[in-house]
């Protein structure tokens, strides 16, 4: 399925760059081409000044980190050069990786301008050169991933570009404590959320599948699809003949249906650690040590960003916040689990159980 939708996105590209090249290409040779129509053409047209708006139009993607800044390029310009400043508007929007309808983001005309919903006082233009209308995202949260629109009116002239934002990260696949398959759509989202990170997309699910996730349980997405990714076809996880590949489901019914769930965490302002005082300990015992430590039980999203961002490498499992016991491996060795680096997982034993605990502390502000 993936492998199809980059196709067309290929495709599409492809077909953008033609177009582009069609336009500007120097055998075309009017590119003033309202001027025509527009001439002599009765009293109700509107007066074309014959400065034409051009565009970069070069989809960028932008990598980020959770909580950092992010600047979205986007320039224009006037062709005749224009010698005193055009009151252009330039609108951005954004389609969330995660689904759902566009929305505005920021709306600048000259001087003036406003931003929407969860943006407000989070964006800018950045203005730094005349047609610059790049545009700079601070505090950045996990879901303001997806496709970011810049669109510049002037006058009669309208163009756009698009801009790409990934967030630097980690999936990872959970379930619920009573085991594999018991998470609704909304309770997926739930779990992520309470593990510190939020539901992947299918890009990111994607992504890590290049980069070798192998995960045999299917499990929800943010635009309510199923899949699951596989690196090495095997028998009890669809067989020997099927290729390599992400593997949907497709959309499945948000409340009826239950499937793990992936969820995607990205950098951490604070440190992840393992900590065990002189004797392994209960839950309730963890919970209590990391709060004496000045610190709090670790989330799963937390232990797992430690383990991909900032290569936490520790052979002692220890409890987190769910309840679950883990231990996060980025150099395997023998006694220490599999041979491929990786966060293990004891699952949930019961509450009573000993062992030590990982804790995060968060930057002090
Ligand atoms: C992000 O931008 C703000 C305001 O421009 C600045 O104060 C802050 O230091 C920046 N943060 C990072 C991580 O670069
Ligand atoms: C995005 O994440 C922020 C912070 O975690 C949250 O407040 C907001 O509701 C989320 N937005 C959506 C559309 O899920
Ligand atoms: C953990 O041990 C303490 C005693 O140190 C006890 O009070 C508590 O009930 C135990 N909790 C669990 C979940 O077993």
């Amino acid at each position: 399925m993936m492998i199809c939708c980059l196709r067309a996105l290929l495709l599409l590209g492809a077909q953008l760059l033609l177009s582009g090249w069609a336009l500007t290409a120097p055998t075309n040779p009017n590119n003033f081409f309202y001027h025509d129509f527009l001439d002599g053409n009765g009293n109700k047209e509107i007066y074309f000044s014959g400065v034409k708006l051009h565009m970069d139009s070069a989809q960028a993607s932008v990598f980020a980190v959770r909580r950092g800044n992010a600047t979205m390029p986007c320039r224009f310009w006037h062709e005749p050069e224009v010698s005193s400043p055009r009151e252009v508007r330039v609108k951005w929007s954004w389609l969330p990786a995660a689904g759902g309808p566009e929305t505005d983001v920021l709306v600048t005309i000259g001087s003036r301008s406003r931003s929407f919903g969860e943006f407000r006082g989070r964006v800018q233009l950045r203005q730094d050169f005349p047609g610059d209308a790049a545009l700079v995202m601070t505090r950045l949260q996990l879901n303001d991933t997806g496709r970011y629109r810049c669109e510049v009116v002037d006058g009669l002239e309208d163009k756009s570009t698009l801009v790409y934002l990934e967030l630097r990260g980690v999936v990872f696949s959970y379930k619920h404590p009573r085991g594999h398959y018991h998470l609704s759509f909304l309770g997926a989202k739930q779990a992520c959320e309470e593990q510190d990170s939020t539901l992947a997309t299918s890009t990111q699910l994607f992504q890590s599948w290049k980069e070798g996730l192998n995960w045999c349980n299917a499990g929800w997405l943010a635009d309510g699809t199923v899949q699951y990714p596989i690196t090495r076809p095997r028998v009890p996880c669809g067989g020997h003949g099927l290729a390599p590949g992400v593997r949907s489901y497709g959309r499945r019914h948000q409340h009826l249906h239950r499937y793990d769930v992936f969820c995607f965490s990205s950098s951490l302002q604070g440190k992840v650690y393992y900590f065990q005082p002189s004797h392994k300990m209960n839950l309730t015992e963890a919970r209590q040590a990391c709060q004496v430590d000045g610190a709090e039980i670790a989330k799963v999203g937390q232990l797992f960003a430690a383990w991909k961002l900032k290569g936490l490498d520790r052979c002692d499992a220890g409890w987190l916040a769910d309840g679950s016991v883990r231990y996060p491996i980025t150099r395997p060795r023998t006694n220490c689990g599999p041979s491929e680096p990786g966060v293990q997982s004891f699952g949930f034993p019961p509450p009573q159980h000993k062992h030590g605990v990982y804790c995060y502390k968060p930057d002090n502000e």
